[in-house]
């Protein structure tokens, strides 16, 4: 039999949908003004996870990618961020997020057939339901944030494409570098 090398491995990787700057900066700003407890992602790597895929293959990667043609069928929509909640309760926060609001069926069906293409391509099947939402920071221990919640937002934009990223852990924050995308509609 013929084992994986590394020169097969295309690394760690995850679909989702990001955000254009204007937005970026506009909950940068907000974000800025809040007391989030934990560590706050850098605003350059803010996005909607669609589907995350782990280590993959080359192989694996290739078959998830053409499995992805059904997203390119679907036409872009207007999503929005609408508040802040935490996982996996407000009361013992371990993942601050923003929680979308508009477009929240769309980034599902999304997800859907991320999910389906990832099932094809041979991953596992997800096991936990999906969430759409926007992770801002990572907090241990556990902190109680409800405080924080009652601040609204609305930030809205375009949802015209999603990203496959490959994510680089070291020190510091993850480093995730866009290796496909897909257009919708529009
Ligand atoms: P999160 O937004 O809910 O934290 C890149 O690491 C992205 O993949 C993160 O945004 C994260 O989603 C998601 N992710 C990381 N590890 C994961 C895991 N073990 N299961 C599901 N999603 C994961």
């Amino acid at each position: 039999m013929v084992g994986i090398t590394a020169d097969d491995l295309v690394g760690r990787v995850f679909l989702a949908a990001p955000l254009p700057p204007d937005v970026r900066f506009a909950l940068a700003e907000r974000v800025a003004a809040m007391p989030i407890p934990g560590k706050v992602g850098p605003p350059e790597n803010w996005h909607v996870t669609l589907r995350f895929l782990d280590t993959v293959d080359r192989v694996t990667y290739e078959r998830f990618l053409s499995g992805l043609a059904r997203v390119g069928e679907q036409f872009s929509f207007p999503a929005s961020l609408r508040d802040f909640g935490a996982f996996p309760n407000p009361r013992r926060a371990t993942v601050f997020w923003a929680g979308v609001g508009r477009g929240s069926s769309d980034l599902s069906l999304l997800n859907e057939l991320a999910e389906e293409a990832a099932v094809s391509a041979g991953l596992l099947p997800e096991e936990r339901p999906f969430h759409p939402h926007l992770t801002l920071a990572r907090i241990r221990p556990p902190v109680d944030v409800r405080d924080l919640l009652d601040e609204e937002l609305d930030l809205g934009w375009r949802c015209d494409r999603v990203v496959i990223y490959r994510s680089h852990l070291g020190r510091g924050p993850a480093r995730y570098e866009p290796l496909d995308e897909v257009d919708l509609i529009g």
